[in-house]
């Protein structure tokens, strides 16, 4: 069972699919810290709209990509909000897209360190306190993309394929501690980051014709947080609309 006040940080919680993630959770009884990088009035409306619901949130500042801000940014959310940080959503995330034949190393490196190695700091230094916890859920935003190819997206593709081999061998590293460890892989989803991609090529190839919605990933992601979730571990869940199949 999930202990009491436990402390749920979800990065990337200004927009899209993490501000939707972030009320979820806060639905769901986590007290929510919530992460942005520039954006501090959008993370701060999702603050007042989870405390007009009765939730407890609270924004905080990062950059994943900084080395030193893992442990830091812990423990301001434990500080913050008055309890263990037992839960960790690993959603902030960019793309530059260019095919491979092109794509320079700053596009490559920034889109591996963003999506997968700041994904890989955090979850190292919240694995520690979740140990001592014996209760833990950490849930890292993939994409179909990566699975499958993509063109134009091959350090995105890179970056989502380790992210869900991270997640199966952390996984399985940590199974008996009450730890859960597992990756949720959106296909296309409405949000600034698909802002002019979703035209009807893109649509007609869904097999459900249509994108999926923010709230409709927070759903999956609620799910693999929960305590009905504590003996999934290690799996990956396509939220695409069939693309994947
Ligand atoms: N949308 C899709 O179709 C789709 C499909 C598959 C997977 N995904 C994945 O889902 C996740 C969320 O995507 P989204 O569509 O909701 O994206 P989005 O609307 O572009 O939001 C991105 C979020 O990440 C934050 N962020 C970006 N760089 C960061 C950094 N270096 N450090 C900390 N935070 C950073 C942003 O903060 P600021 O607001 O402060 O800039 C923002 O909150 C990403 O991992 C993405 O790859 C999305």
């Amino acid at each position: 069972m999930r202990p009491e006040r436990a402390v749920i940080l979800v990065t990337g919680g200004s927009r899209g699919i993490g501000a939707a993630t972030a009320q979820a959770l806060a639905a769901d009884g986590w007290a929510v810290a919530l992460t942005y990088r520039t954006n501090s009035d959008a993370a701060a409306q999702v603050v007042s709209l989870i405390e007009a619901e009765g939730g407890a949130a609270a924004a905080l500042m990062l950059d994943v990509t900084d080395p030193d801000s893992a442990d830091a940014v812990l423990e301001q959310a434990s500080k913050a909000l008055d309890g263990p940080v037992l839960g960790l959503i690993n959603n902030a995330g960019v793309r530059a897209d260019d095919l491979a034949v092109s794509l320079d190393d700053d596009a490559w490196d920034s889109v591996l360190e963003t999506n997968l190695t700041g994904a890989f700091r955090l979850t190292r230094s919240a694995l520690r306190g979740m140990i001592r916890a014996r209760y833990g859920r950490v849930v890292n935003i993939a994409s179909v993309v990566g699975p499958r190819a993509n063109a134009g997206q091959a350090n995105y593709a890179a970056a989502k394929a380790g992210l869900i081999g991270f997640t199966k061998t952390a996984a399985v590293e940590v199974a008996r501690r009450g730890v859960t460890i597992n990756a949720v892989a959106p296909g296309f989803v409405r949000t600034d980051m698909t802002d002019g991609v979703l035209d009807d090529a893109v649509l007609a190839a869904i097999p459900a014709r249509r994108a999926g919605e923010p709230q409709e990933v927070a759903a999956c992601v609620s799910f693999l947080a929960s305590d009905a979730a504590a003996y999934v571990t290690g799996s990956t869940l396509f939220v695409d609309g069939g693309m994947s199949a």
